[in-house]
């Protein structure tokens, strides 16, 4: 066991160094959960021997140390840090002292989303924007004038009457989830910088002394507070959010105001459950004390104020041991390297795989088996492993033994290949890999391909592993016999496959095309393939300038469908598809006298009402046509929060852009 002071000085170093790579360099150690139980433990330590106390320790400084290339820009009312709460008791306790302070019994909180990205201050002089700026150290931060104004929520001019002659705008510079996945899609396919996070992609992205580069990120801003301000204002946080939103400036949706702590605790527990379908990362839920009056006689200690605390979510980023690595064999062909972890709880859920995405990505990350590695879970999105521990010198001293990409396919033994340009590398065996052919097989049956009930991975596994597939075609051919041979399967699951087997003949054209699997051929270009062509043999006919011809499809795809097109051995199934029976209804081009007839739509980002498949299946069902890339023949744009280049190009066509409440509103007036 250490002694107090040994482990004082040991975590004092750690977090300076943890604190200067995050606020200096933009690159952290360690995931925040770490950095945080770390600073906890350091607080105690200190609060149970002050005499221990450096006066530099860490737990008394708010940030980093500005970076030198941009000019310094002293904020006129210093920018606190937050409290946290880690657990209901903590919030509990919090609340405890703001009653006792204030000698009132009830309690007005705002609530609102905890969004992790970077905290800014931004001025309006007479309306106008004129300077923006980091935290920084809280007492002075950089000054990103230029990158802010880049940014396309941010009003460079507010509208609207009363507005404060001076009035600082305090709020988080984020990037959505989905423009985070693309800036790193694209990344890694140019071998360029990857970003670990969101929130490190946005304070990277603000860093750049180029504000042209900034203004190809897609940053937001949400307002949470004011600073400095020369005028009047509400009495109360939420009304002042309100008139900033009256303003133009962008604040939380999710903000809610509500009478005493429990019911910050309902809606801590109702954002828990949305946190993963929002389109951005949250870390947590912010409770503010609702009256200014009642803030001001709150006032601070130290670094963060009496009147607000940050009641923390279970972190997104968290650290395990890499245990070995899975190659698996994809439907195309690409061999994912897949990440089998000592099993961790992230952002919820228990994870024990993370995917290494390729290559590329191991030699980036240079992990070897036996690190420390950092998981990331957020949304949706498979978890990931985004960096390795480097730090902690006795965390990864043990064995580390390389990983070692194999040389031939590890499912059929086939040849490996990478084609120019590509960042995967695939097994050439095609269909004839077992591996590839369970995928294909996988995907043909899926809901939206020729939803084949009934048929999930397992029964694929057996089936192809018995030989009784070899192609998809083969599922046609399947028999109550052959089928009930199979362990587990009894009569009637033999006699209810064979049954919606039967049902999936009866399809449609775009159905088909997509359950084909043509590589980078999803739904929507199915679709848009059906309605210019429509008959598979003119898709199957068109060259590569006619295929290129339709809305969605790039010179790559039109490759693809082209190299599909011509390999003998798909025609030879497709043959036998078509005589198995598949067949579906003629396409009818004009998709009837619906209200909507005749306009092209595509609908963006996210949202909250309903899935954008079902926003363009009901816009279909009017009479619309829907696209998924903007072209000078898209009549409108529907783009919800995290809306990025597709809002962009829509906006420099100046085709119409509306919001998901007016959609709602078009489809209410007409179905
Ligand atoms: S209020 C004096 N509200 O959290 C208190 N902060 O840990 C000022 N943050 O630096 C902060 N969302 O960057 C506030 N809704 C929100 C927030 C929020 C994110 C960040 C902010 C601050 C950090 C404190």
């Amino acid at each position: 066991m250490p002694s107090p002071a040994e482990e004082i000085a040991d975590l004092t170093v750690r977090l300076k160094r943890w604190g200067a790579a995050y606020f200096e360099i933009d690159t952290p150690l360690v995931p925040d959960a770490d950095y945080d139980a770390a600073m906890m433990r350091l607080r105690a330590l200190e609060a149970d021997h002050p005499e221990l106390q450096a006066p530099d320790s860490p737990t008394q400084r708010v940030g980093g140390a500005p970076l030198s290339a941009f000019e310094t820009i002293a904020h006129r009312m210093p920018m606190l840090s937050l409290d946290n709460a880690f657990s209901e008791s903590d919030l509990i306790e919090f609340h405890r002292r703001v009653v006792e302070r204030l000698s009132v019994s009830e309690i007005t909180y705002c609530c609102e989303p905890k969004l992790d990205g970077v905290a800014v201050s931004i001025v309006y002089e007479s309306g106008l924007l004129t300077q923006a700026a980091t935290r920084g150290d809280g007492v002075s931060g950089e000054d990103i004038t230029a990158n802010v104004k880049t940014i396309r929520n941010v009003p460079l001019m507010l509208s609207g009457d009363d507005i404060p002659s001076y009035l600082e705008v305090r709020g988080e510079i984020t990037i959505p989830r989905s423009g985070f996945e693309q800036m790193n899609a694209r990344a890694r396919l140019l071998g360029q910088k990857v970003f670990v996070n969101p929130r490190n992609a946005a304070a990277g992205s603000l860093r750049q002394l180029d504000s042209s580069v900034t203004a190809k990120r897609p940053l937001e801003f949400t307002a949470y507070s004011v600073g400095v301000f020369d005028g009047s204002l509400p009495a109360s946080h939420d009304a002042t959010l309100r008139v900033l939103a009256e303003w133009g400036i962008p604040i939380s949706e999710h903000m809610q105001t509500v009478v005493g702590i429990e019911a910050c605790e309902v809606y801590y527990e109702q954002m828990a459950v949305q946190r993963d379908a929002l389109p951005f990362d949250i870390d947590g839920i912010v409770y503010k004390v609702n009256s200014l009056e009642q803030q001001e006689r709150l006032g601070f200690i130290s670094r963060a104020p009496r009147w607000a605390v940050a009641r923390k979510f279970p972190a997104q980023e968290v650290s395990t041991r890499l245990l070995g690595v899975d190659f698996q064999v994809g439907r195309t062909g690409a061999i994912t390297p897949v990440a089998r972890l000592e099993p961790v709880f992230v952002a919820g859920v228990t994870v024990s795989n993370a995917t290494l995405h390729n290559i590329d990505e191991i030699q980036r990350l240079s992990v070897a088996i036996g690190d420390v590695v950092v998981v990331r879970r957020a949304g949706d999105v498979i978890p990931q492993i985004v960096s390795v521990v480097r730090d902690d010198t006795e965390t990864n001293v043990g064995v580390r033994e390389p990983i070692i990409f194999p040389s031939q396919c590890p499912a059929c033994g086939a040849a490996l290949a990478r084609e120019a340009g590509e960042a995967a590398i695939r097994c050439v065996g095609g269909v004839g890999c077992q591996a590839q052919l369970k995928g294909v097989v996988r995907h043909f049956a899926s809901r939206k391909a020729m939803n084949i009930d009934g048929l999930g991975d397992k029964l694929i596994d057996q089936l192809v592993d018995e030989g009784l597939l070899t192609s998809v075609a083969d599922l046609f051919r399947l028999t109550k016999d052959g089928v009930g041979a199979l362990d587990r399967m009894g009569e009637k699951s033999s006699e209810n496959l064979l049954l919606s087997v039967a049902a999936a003949r009866e399809t449609t054209l775009s159905k088909f095309i997509y359950a084909l699997g043509i590589r980078e051929v999803g739904e929507a270009t199915a679709r848009s393939l059906s309605e210019h062509f429509m008959t598979l043999d003119a898709v199957l006919a068109a060259s590569v300038e006619a295929l290129e011809d339709v809305d969605d499809v790039g010179p790559v795809v039109a490759q693809h469908i082209r190299t599909f097109a011509v390999d003998e051995r798909n025609r030879v199934i497709l043959d036998e598809l078509l005589a198995a029976g598949i067949n579906w209804p003629d396409v009818t081009l004009d998709a009837g006298d619906g209200p909507l007839a005749g306009t092209i739509w595509v609908v963006t980002g996210k949202l909250v009402a309903m899935s954008r498949e079902e926003a363009e299946s009901r816009l279909r069902a009017l009479g619309a046509k829907t696209a998924s890339s903007v072209s000078k023949k898209t009549t409108s744009v529907v783009a919800g929060p995290g809306a990025g280049s597709k809002r962009k190009r829509a906006e420099s066509l100046a085709i119409p852009i509306i919001d998901e409440s007016a959609l709602l509103v078009v489809l209410e007036r007409h179905e």
